[in-house]
């Protein structure tokens, strides 16, 4: 039985259209801004969600909460056992269905995904050259990931974006050279400001290289005009006047944009996370395994949501880091 439809609204009439699912916390790469190199505790088998529990959960997001899409993270959503089959049946709601990856497997998988009905796909790419790659991700898999992003294009997915993290003196010198990249390949580069959730701790706002700058830098080179109307999304746009694509930013830091936040997300063990940097977490595990009714999970939703605070605080000396990393709210 269809229950009653209820739109997810908080207290600032922000409308939750978006959901982010974590599907696994594990990881082939250890990305130095996400991870640490060694020692990451692992959620147990039986703690983390199955495909039958992630697809009620989903379900009830559509269905009763007007939720319009659905991206998939991790960790690393490809490591998880037989992802495909998870999209195929997360396929079946309708929804825009996306997933960010860091595109090391995609050789084998791209076509299947895209089969399976995954729509949009966004990769990691943080540099070009293969030592920086390595000390980058600590894995030697620079060629892999290069050939996935070909893979995903092969595959027919379209737009292929690709996301680039930006961290002063380790890749701000490639900003152009990527940029270039997106051009050559048509794959739409995003680049990210480096935010405080990496494991080593090491983030200081130095280490940010602010939208400003990464704009006056490729525009130096690849001239640009903005594209209006970023809606809810977290880039902001610009076109290159040769007509050769797009290029975006995600001003985290220097320009948040929580204002406009349509998104919830939910962790690899079933934690409802109402914002990025949240510092609480909701247990809907703990009703999907204790035979609560779609009504009661989507009261839990709701009043969670009603909480939802109005942004985050980085540039605030009350900012509090959340005490998981990246990798384990899934970006
Ligand atoms: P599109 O649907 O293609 O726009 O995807 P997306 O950009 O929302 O998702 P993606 O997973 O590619 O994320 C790109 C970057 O944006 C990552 O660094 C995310 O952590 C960051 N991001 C996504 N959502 C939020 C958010 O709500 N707040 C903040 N501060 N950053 C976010
Ligand atoms: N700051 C900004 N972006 C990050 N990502 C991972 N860690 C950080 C961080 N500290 C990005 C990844 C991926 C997305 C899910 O989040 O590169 O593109
Ligand atoms: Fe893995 Fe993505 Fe974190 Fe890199 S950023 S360690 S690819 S989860």
């Amino acid at each position: 039985m269809a229950g009653e439809r209820r739109d997810l609204v908080d207290s600032f009439g922000r409308v939750i259209r978006d959901l982010r699912i974590s599907v696994t916390d594990r990881c082939n790469f250890r990305c130095t801004y996400c991870m640490p190199e060694e020692g990451m505790k692992w959620l147990d088998r039986e703690e983390v969600l199955s495909f039958e529990e992630f697809e009620r959960i989903a379900r009830i997001f559509v269905e009763r909460c007007g939720v319009e899409g659905i991206r998939l993270t991790g960790g690393e959503p490809t490591v998880r056992a037989d992802i495909v089959t998870l999209v195929q049946k997360l396929a079946a709601l309708n929804v825009d269905l996306a997933m960010t990856t860091n595109g090391s497997r995609l050789t084998s998988l791209a076509h299947d995904l895209r089969a399976a009905g995954l729509r949009r796909l966004n990769i990691s790419l943080d540099t070009l050259r293969r030592e920086r790659f390595t000390e980058m991700t600590r894995r030697d898999e620079l060629d892999k990931v290069l050939a996935g992003i070909d893979a995903a294009i092969d595959a027919g997915f379209d737009p292929v974006k690709v996301n680039a993290v930006v961290e002063r003196g380790v890749n701000d010198d490639e900003i152009v050279d990527l940029a270039q990249f997106g051009r050559e390949r048509g794959v739409e580069v995003r680049f990210i400001e480096f935010m405080p959730l990496d494991a080593s701790g090491h983030w200081v706002n130095d280490s940010v290289v602010g939208q400003d700058e990464i704009v006056e830098t490729i525009a130096a080179v690849f001239p640009l005009e903005p594209v209006p109307a970023r809606g809810a999304a977290p880039a902001d746009r610009w076109r290159y006047l040769d007509g050769r694509g797009m290029v975006g930013v995600i001003p985290s830091v220097t320009k948040p944009f929580c204002g406009d936040c349509d998104r919830v997300r939910l962790t690899a063990e079933g934690q409802f996370r109402t914002c990025l940097f949240a510092t609480e977490e909701f247990d809907v595990r703990t009703l999907l395994r204790g035979g609560a009714s779609d009504d009661e999970i989507v009261e839990l939703l709701a009043s969670a949501v009603g909480d939802k605070w109005a942004g985050h605080q980085i540039n605030q000396v009350s900012f509090t880091r959340p005490a998981r990393t990246m990798s384990q709210i899934g970006g």
